[in-house]
C-alpha cells in the first residue's frame, strides 16, 4: 500500500523511519513512571505492563483515539518550522472566551465558504462564529449546563446531538435521519448540538450532508422561532489537519447563546491558547490552497486505507464483511471481536470488547480503543484508527496475522510468557495486599 500512497512521502522520510517516529510518539504519550497517576489511564497501565515484559511483539503502535505524529498536515508543519512569526500582541491576557476579533473573522469566512452559506443565512443578529483554543469538548459540556437554566421537565428532551459524519461507525447519516433529529429538537424545543467533528474528514467522492446549512435554512424559514437561540455547531481542526495537539476548533451559534456560553467558560477556564489560534489562522490565511488540498488528499487516503484493511481482514483473517463497519466519513473502522470472545453470555459487550482489545495489545503491541465505543448491546466491537501512516497500517495487519487473529479462531489470543508472569504477579499482589 505504501508505494501508492499520496501522503507517504510527505516529509521525504522513508517509511521505516516514519514507523519509528510513530513508536516514539506513542512512547512519549503513554509513558508515565508514577504508578498512582497511571491508574487513571487504562492505556498507560497497559503500556507499563507491556514495556516491563520487554515489548514481546514489537514497539507499541497507538491506534486508539486518533493519534497523529508523522501525519500532521505537511504544509502546516513546514509553516511552523520555517515561516511562523509571532507578533508580541498575541502573548497578552485574553478577554473573550471565543477568540480575538481578527481570528474570529478569519474562521467566519472559512465556515461560510466550507458550508456554502448564503448571506441571508448568516445575518449578524442570527449567526456568529467563535474560535476555540481548547477544542470542542468544554463547550459541549457548557451547553449541557445551559439546559439547567431552564426548568427541568422529565418528559422533555433537553439536548439533541447530530453527528452526521459519524464516529465510530464512519457512516454518514442520510438527509431523512438528519431531518428527523432536527424535527425532534424542534418539537421539544431542546438544545441542538451539531457535532461536525468529521465534516472535513470524508471521502471526497461521496456527496457530503451539510447539516449546518440544512439547519440554518430551517431557521430562516421560521423567523422568531425559539430555536433561533438554542443551537450550537462545533468543528474541531485536529481531525482534518491531523493536529489535535493544537486544540484548535471553531463554533457557530446565535450571538445570544454564544454570549451565555462565554460567561460559563469564564467561570471554569483560564482563557489561553491565543498563540495556537494565531498559528492556525496565520497558516490558513497564507496557505489556504494547501489546507484545502490536504482535506481532499487525506479524505482519499483514508478511503484507500479502509478498502485495504477490509480486504485484508476478509481475505487473510476470515472476517465476514458484515463484521466490518466502514463508511465515507471519519478516520475509523470498527470491527467485531472474534467469535470465541463473544461466547461468554455473562459478560457485557463492553467488557468483552475490553478483554479482546487488551489481549490484542499484549499479543501484537497494537493498542486499540478497549471498551470505549461499545455502548450498545448489539455486538462487541473495537475501533481502529486509520489516520496513522500507511506503513504503520501495514505493520498493524502483519502483526494481527502473525498473532493468529482470525474471526473464527478456536482459542483466545495468547499472552506472551513474560507478560503473563508479570500480570500474575500483579494479581497475586492485589489479592494478598
Ligand atoms: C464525534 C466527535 N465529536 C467531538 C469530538 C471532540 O473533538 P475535539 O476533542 O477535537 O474537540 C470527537 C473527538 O474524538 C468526536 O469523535
Amino acid at each position: 500500500m505504501s508505494s501508492k500512497s499520496t501522503l507517504c512521502s510527505i516529509f521525504g522520510i522513508e517509511s521505516s523511519s516514519r514507523v519509528d517516529a510513530h513508536y516514539e510518539g506513542a512512547r512519549t504519550h503513554l509513558l508515565n513512571s508514577n504508578e498512582i497517576l497511571r491508574r487513571t489511564s487504562h492505556e498507560q497501565e497497559l503500556y507499563a505492563n507491556y514495556i516491563a515484559a520487554g515489548e514481546p511483539a514489537g514497539p507499541t503502535i497507538y491506534s486508539s483515539k486518533g493519534e497523529h505524529f508523522t501525519e500532521v498536515c505537511p504544509s502546516l508543519k513546514h509553516f511552523i518550522d520555517h515561516e511562523l512569526k509571532l507578533d508580541l500582541k498575541y502573548f497578552g491576557y485574553m478577554e473573550y472566551s471565543f477568540g480575538l476579533e481578527e481570528h474570529r473573522q478569519i474562521l467566519k469566512k472559512l465556515m461560510i465558504r466550507h458550508h456554502e452559506l448564503d448571506d441571508e443565512l448568516v445575518k449578524p443578529e442570527d449567526f456568529e462564529v467563535g474560535c476555540l483554543m481548547n477544542s470542542t469538548r468544554l463547550i459541549m459540556f457548557d451547553l449541557e449546563w445551559s439546559k439547567y437554566l431552564d426548568e427541568q421537565k422529565p418528559e422533555k428532551i433537553d439536548l439533541v446531538i447530530i453527528n452526521t459524519q459519524h464516529n465510530p461507525t464512519g457512516k454518514q447519516w442520510s438527509l431523512d435521519v438528519v431531518n428527523f433529529l432536527m424535527d425532534l429538537a424542534w418539537k421539544h424545543e431542546s438544545y441542538l448540538l451539531i457535532d461536525d467533528a468529521y465534516y472535513c474528514v470524508h471521502d471526497p467522492r461521496v456527496e457530503i450532508v451539510n447539516t449546518l446549512k440544512i439547519w440554518l435554512k430551517r431557521l430562516a424559514q421560521h423567523k422568531n422561532s425559539a430555536m433561533a437561540t438554542r443551537w450550537l455547531h462545533t468543528h474541531p481542526f485536529g481531525k482534518q489537519f491531523n493536529c489535535n495537539a493544537l486544540g484548535m476548533a471553531m463554533i457557530s451559534s446565535s450571538p445570544q447563546l454564544m454570549a451565555q456560553l462565554n460567561t460559563f467558560y469564564w467561570h471554569h477556564s483560564y482563557l489561553n491558547g491565543c498563540v495556537n489560534a494565531e498559528i492556525l489562522c496565520q497558516w490558513l490565511s497564507k496557505h489556504q490552497h494547501d489546507a484545502e488540498q490536504f482535506i481532499v488528499d487525506n479524505g482519499m487516503e483514508i478511503a484507500r486505507k479502509k478498502n485495504f484493511v477490509c480486504q485484508f481482514m476478509e481475505q487473510e483473517l476470515s472476517y465476514p464483511s458484515t463484521s466490518l463497519c466502514t463508511g465515507p466519513s471519519t478516520s475509523y473502522l470498527i470491527f467485531e471481536v472474534p467469535l470465541i470472545y463473544s461466547q461468554d453470555s455473562t459478560k457485557k459487550k463492553s467488557e468483552i470488547a475490553e478483554q479482546f482489545s487488551d489481549d490484542l495489545y499484549y499479543a501484537t503491541g497494537v493498542m486499540l480503543s478497549g471498551d470505549m465505543f461499545t455502548h450498545a448491546e448489539v455486538a462487541a466491537y473495537v475501533r481502529l484508527h486509520l489516520g496513522s501512516d500507511p506503513a504503520n497500517i501495514e505493520e498493524i495487519l502483519r502483526r494481527f496475522k502473525a498473532a493468529g487473529l482470525n474471526y473464527h479462531m478456536k482459542h483466545k489470543l495468547g499472552v506472551a510468557p513474560g507478560l503473563a508472569e508479570r500480570l500474575l504477579t500483579k494479581l497475586h499482589n492485589l489479592v494478598t495486599s
